[in-house]
């Protein structure tokens, strides 16, 4: 079995499927943090690994950048690989004045002035929320574990924001809702797992802020990013 952009057998892939953006985050969270864990995509380097997590069977499987890429994965692991659940655990920037550097964000919901959900359905829809129980599991988790967790609505942009000449003129393109996160990828994840009846979250990491200018050193980045990964791990066991 294969699909036109994954090639391993539909028994390599986990009901639940972690997703970050990086293929080679994909890669040291197998080796970081997942046990008996073999590479079973290489596609295209889109690097997928399953393994276990304390005895649960897990995929971590690379998005890639951008509505499309994430649009393109997610299909394909929930329509033809029994997938269930799809945590995407990724980066984001905010202007958000409550929000601060490296704080980890679960996302409510992603609004979008994409046309991908008007080229697939020919709908327009410009606000889709993420899955309310899976969220509300890896807020229990958050709880148990003493992690601080922020919960909020998500901007997801076609464009990287900061390549925008004029910020203010980004921030106008959108609602005064309040957002605390941009990124480029929620959106197209949630739509896909609506429409499919599946579930799907969003974790982020803050790492660009209008308002905080603080200089992140890499050791600072590892420690945030990796408790964003072992709290999604933990909240699928
Ligand atoms: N993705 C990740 N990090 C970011 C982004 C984004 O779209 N914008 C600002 N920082």
């Amino acid at each position: 079995m294969a699909t036109p952009h994954i090639g391993c057998e539909k028994d390599d892939i986990a009901e639940t499927v972690l997703m970050p953006g990086d293929p080679l985050r994909a890669k040291y969270i197998a080796e970081n943090f997942l046990e008996d864990y073999k590479l079973v995509n290489e596609v295209r380097n889109m690097f997928a690994y399953t393994g276990t997590y304390k005895g649960k069977k897990v995929t971590v499987f690379a998005s890639g950048m951008g509505i499309p890429s994430i649009g393109i994965y997610s299909y394909e692991l929930y329509r033809y690989y029994g997938v269930k659940s799809i945590i995407r655990i990724g980066t984001c920037g905010s202007f958000n004045k409550n929000i601060k550097l490296l704080d980890v964000i679960l996302s409510s919901g992603a609004y979008c002035k994409s046309y991908f959900d008007e080229l697939l359905d020919g709908v327009d829809i410009d606000f889709i929320q993420s899955s309310e129980s899976l969220n509300r599991r890896i807020m229990n988790t958050a709880k148990i574990k003493g992690m601080d967790l922020k919960y909020g609505k998500t901007i997801t942009s076609d464009i990287f924001d900061l390549y925008c000449d004029d910020e203010e003129k980004f921030r106008g393109n959108f609602p005064s809702m309040d957002f605390l996160s941009v990124e480029m990828e929620a959106f197209g994840l949630f739509y896909i797992a609506k429409k499919l009846g599946k579930e799907a979250s969003c974790l982020m990491t803050v790492v660009d802020s209008l308002y905080d200018k603080r200089s992140l050193t890499s050791e600072d980045r590892e420690t945030s990013l990796n408790n964003m990964i072992k709290m999604a791990l933990e909240s699928i066991i």
